[in-house]
């Protein structure tokens, strides 16, 4: 992004500011828990808050967005701490945000900038690289309007046309549509190959489970537990941006893979939730949606809603979606959860500890237990020499009874429609239905 702040490793000394519009309060602990969560993304972002102040703001100001005098506390603040940055948790406009670093002589981020900025910082992958920088672009697209003199005296002043014009803007705004238009090809390929390997896994027959949940939910620690890998787990928002992708092996051999996605966010900026519906593809092709919410969270039924918001935003929701399990992690700091197993899988409940591994098992037995139910049943008559065949229903399918009668081997299994397509010779294999 344009602009001097970057995250690095010397921390920005910052100032966090949280205009409350009166016409718009909300409830004293919903807003606390707000607040929070903005100043804990600052954190995320690396930055050091020296003053985290809030404002009542009357009417919001075209100009300014708070009142002269708040404004003038805030540049006060911003003098006393030395502060590089200040952090404004509400939109603004390119004026806005214009005149309040004017005023204050300090870089102005709000809450879609902020966004942004960590996902930057964060992206691993080049998928996630590519995306970031494409919601970036699409961000600066909209700020040059009107806010080019700003931007230009940013860059440092080489304003070599003689000072600000309409023809610098719109040089400015081709150079940016000439960007998004490469990163977009860019982007076409990388989702091409990753549809390809989809696809691929698909032919194998090895269905996936989605987690999602709200940012710092415990997604990547229960990856982590369930594949004994070592994703990167953080008490910071959006420590998981790039899909993660792992097999896991249920108890009883069946296996499938489970994906981490990135977290989600309230007001999760438009251009991000475009620009990582390439990452979030992984969600909408899931066979299962693992739901991982932070049951210790006061606010955790808003943050559901997000989460129902976002998957109805990518198209997941309806007859074909895939169903959704609801894991209530963090139980152990929350006294007397726990589960409910509904007659669906859907309607099932689980408390967990992610952390801990309580209730890890029962949902390795839920995942196990619904594979077995998508899978159909197969009854094959095979030769009891036939150790080849044998094999294969042991990798690839679930035994539920073995019988030999003389030379002749019963087995009773379930499988998933690709493997059972290689047992149609010979007559041995009838569906049970
Ligand atoms: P994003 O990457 O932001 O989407 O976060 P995430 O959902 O992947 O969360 P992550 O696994 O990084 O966990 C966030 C914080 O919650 C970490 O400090 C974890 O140690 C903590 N945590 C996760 N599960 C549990 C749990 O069961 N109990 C407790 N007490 N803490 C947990």
């Amino acid at each position: 992004m344009s602009g001097g702040w970057e995250l690095e490793d010397e921390p920005d000394r910052v100032i966090s500011v949280h205009p409350e519009l009166v016409n718009r309060r909300i409830g004293e602990q919903l807003w606390k828990a707000r607040a929070e969560e903005f100043d804990l993304l600052v954190g995320s972002s690396g930055c050091e808050i020296m003053a985290s102040q809030r404002f009542s703001v009357r009417k919001a100001t075209a100009r300014i967005l708070l009142g002269e005098g708040q404004a003038e506390e805030i540049r006060r603040l911003v003098e006393v701490h030395e502060a590089d940055v200040v952090f404004v948790d509400h939109p603004l406009s390119p004026v806005q945000q214009r005149n309040m670093e004017v005023a204050w002589e300090a870089k102005v981020v709000d809450r879609t900038g902020l966004i942004l900025e960590i996902f930057a910082a964060r992206a691993r992958t080049r998928e996630g690289v590519l995306q970031v920088e494409l919601a970036s672009l699409n961000y600066q697209l909209g700020r040059l309007v009107r806010s080019w003199t700003h931007l230009e005296r940013q860059r440092g002043g080489y304003g070599f046309m003689g000072g600000p014009g309409e023809r610098q803007l719109e040089l400015d705004r081709r150079m940016i549509r000439n960007s998004i238009g490469a990163l977009e090809r860019d982007l076409e390929k990388v989702m091409r190959m990753r549809a390809t390997q989809r696809s691929g896994r698909q032919r194998k027959d090895i269905p996936t489970v989605a987690l999602v949940g709200y940012t710092n939910a415990g997604k990547s620690t229960l990856f982590n537990k369930l594949t004994q890998s070592d994703v990167y787990v953080a008490d910071q928002l959006f420590a998981t941006l790039d899909p993660t992708l792992r097999m896991l092996e249920l108890p009883g051999g069946l296996r499938l893979m489970l994906s981490d996605t990135v977290g989600f966010v309230q007001e999760l900026p438009h251009e991000l939730v475009d620009a990582f519906r390439a990452t979030l593809e992984e969600v909408i092709e899931a066979d299962l949606i693992l739901h991982v919410r932070d049951a210790s969270d006061p606010l955790q039924s808003e943050q559901a809603k997000v989460v129902h918001q976002t998957l109805h935003q990518l198209g997941v929701v309806g007859d074909d979606s895939p169903p959704v399990i609801e894991l209530l992690n963090k139980r152990d700091k929350v006294a007397g959860m726990v589960s409910y197993h509904g007659e669906d899988i859907h309607s099932s409940r689980l408390a967990i500890s992610a952390l801990h591994g309580d209730g890890v098992d029962e949902l390795l037995e839920l995942l196990s237990d619904w594979l077995q139910r998508e899978m159909g049943e197969l009854h094959l008559v095979l030769d009891i020499s036939d150790g080849r065949s044998q094999a294969y229903c042991h990798e690839h399918g679930f035994i539920i009874s073995s019988e030999a009668v003389d030379n002749v081997l019963h087995l009773i299994v379930r499988m998933g429609p690709v493997h059972a397509a290689r047992f149609n010779c010979d007559g041995a294999l009838h569906f049970l239905q």
